[in-house]
């Protein structure tokens, strides 16, 4: 059986995203949004330790270990949603919710998982990085990242999402960030991945490559927000 490529759907919506008047009128219908004090604290906690550790400025390794930690919420929600159907196998109604949460999380984690082998076969030829740093700590990380956001979903699912919102947030205004301060050099860097065309993506540069991926944070951060509503 093939892995899953990415949604043609989003796939879309991503390259809609390009244009700035249409990427500043889909972030703007999430910016209000007001995560709730819980998911709030632990979101804000997670980006000052990543901030600590990596720096405030965006840079290769520090999006390697923000990918390692991203992946981590959509394996949760899936985790817990087989957990609970295997509660709810008689009703119907509250069965299909929980496929199709999970069916979102396969999507999304997949599109992590591309940003994270992607991410990291660029940062091999940029910058060292150091075992425990760059690998033992994002693990860390990641694993109480997991933690919470399972148990978040069973306590309330509103608050999983909600710390998932406050994470995407953060990615979305680092990639941002790195677009505008490092444009010139990435629309120089040409882009070669297998595992990227595999996935369907053909960037020619990294600028292309870093516009792809901030587009999928804003989408992640809103789907949250969409996911909260529609429960
Ligand atoms: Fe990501
Ligand atoms: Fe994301």
């Amino acid at each position: 059986m093939e892995l899953q490529r990415g949604n043609e759907q989003l796939e879309t919506l991503n390259q809609t995203l390009n244009d700035p008047e249409e990427l500043k009128k889909y972030k703007e219908a999430g910016d209000h949004y007001d995560p709730a004090p819980l998911p709030r604290l632990l979101g804000a906690w997670l980006v000052w330790w990543g901030n600590i550790v990596y720096g405030r400025e965006p840079s290769y390794l520090k999006f390697r270990a923000v990918e390692v930690i991203a992946r981590v919420p959509y394996h949760s929600w899936g985790s817990a949603a087989f957990t609970l159907l295997t509660l709810f196998y008689s009703n119907e109604q509250k069965a299909m919710h929980l496929s199709k949460v999970a069916t979102y999380a396969r999507l999304a984690g997949d599109n992590e998982t591309m940003h994270v082998v992607v991410i990291s076969g660029l940062a091999k030829n940029e910058e060292h990085a150091g075992v425990v740093r760059h690998t033992l700590v994002p693990m860390l990380f990641a694993f109480f990242y997991f933690c919470w956001s399972y148990i978040l979903y069973f306590v309330k699912p509103r608050y999983s999402y909600d710390l998932n919102y406050m994470f995407e947030n953060h990615a979305f205004e680092q990639y941002s960030r790195f677009l505008e301060t490092h444009g010139e050099e990435l629309q120089k860097k040409p882009m070669h991945s297998e595992f990227l065309a595999w996935y369907g993506r053909h960037p020619r540069t990294q600028y292309e490559f870093f516009l792809s991926v901030r587009n999928d944070e804003i989408i992640h951060r809103n789907t949250s927000i969409q996911e909260i509503n529609c429960r």
